[in-house]
């Protein structure tokens, strides 16, 4: 199911600012090399990230499920002058693509690739994030918002993409794991005291929580 009609989709995509060189080499190599290149965020969702951590003045940043770089080069642009990114895949070969283009790239010195299972990395990190972007496996989607709730810093953050998962979240039907899985971290969210949370129909849908910090 298309959440946006693909017109709108590319009027959207035309009024965005188009993507810097280095990125639209980077998702062309993408689309032309690795499985499953609709993973990549793209145009739109980059930018969004972008702005999502500039406005918020992020300087901590983890990412959940690193693909090729693309998210992660797009969160780096708007990243506070001395922010970093500790991004997490467990593919070898998709982080060594996303580690040649952050060496190409202004923000080699801030983003740190973490080659493994995400959760151990978390577990490994030290200090708060500022911002935190859940994009890895689904399955683990609750495991991760768990992992990281604890540690946002006082204005930490926290999006989960893929969260309308092509509107298959609405077929009662559909019991595929990655389809129970997103059904279950929504409820998991929808269902949290903790925290206050906006589900948008960004791309493949976004989900942004906050804890509630006593307010
Ligand atoms: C949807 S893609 C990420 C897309 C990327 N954020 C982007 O916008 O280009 C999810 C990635 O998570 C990785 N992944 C899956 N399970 C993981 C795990 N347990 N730990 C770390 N990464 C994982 C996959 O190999 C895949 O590259």
């Amino acid at each position: 199911m298309d959440l946006v009609s693909e017109p709108i989709e590319r009027y959207a995509e035309q009024h965005t600012t188009t993507p810097e060189p280095l990125l639209a080499e980077l998702a062309q190599e993408t689309h032309e090399t690795l499985e499953c290149p609709q993973m990549l965020t793209g145009t739109v969702e980059g930018r969004f990230l972008e702005l999502l951590v500039y406005a918020s003045g992020a300087g901590r940043v983890l990412e959940l499920g690193t693909y090729s770089g693309y998210s992660a080069l797009s969160m780096a642009a708007g990243l506070a002058p001395d922010g970093r990114i500790d991004t997490c895949e467990l593919d070898e070969n998709r982080a060594a693509v996303a580690r040649r283009y952050i060496e190409r790239s202004s923000h080699a010195d801030r983003i740190q690739i973490h080659l493994g299972p995400a959760l151990e990395t978390i577990g490994r990190l030290q200090g708060d994030f500022d911002f935190v972007f859940i994009d890895a496996d689904k399955p683990n989607y609750v495991n991760y918002y768990e992992a990281v709730l604890p540690r946002l810093s006082e204005r930490g953050f926290i999006a989960a993409d893929n969260t309308l998962w092509s509107g298959r979240v609405l077929d009662e039907q559909d019991d595929d794991e990655g389809t129970q899985a997103i059904r279950a971290f929504n409820e998991h969210v929808e269902s949290d005291p903790r925290v206050t949370s906006v589900m948008l129909t960004v791309r493949d849908g976004v989900t942004l929580i906050r804890p509630k910090r006593g307010s």
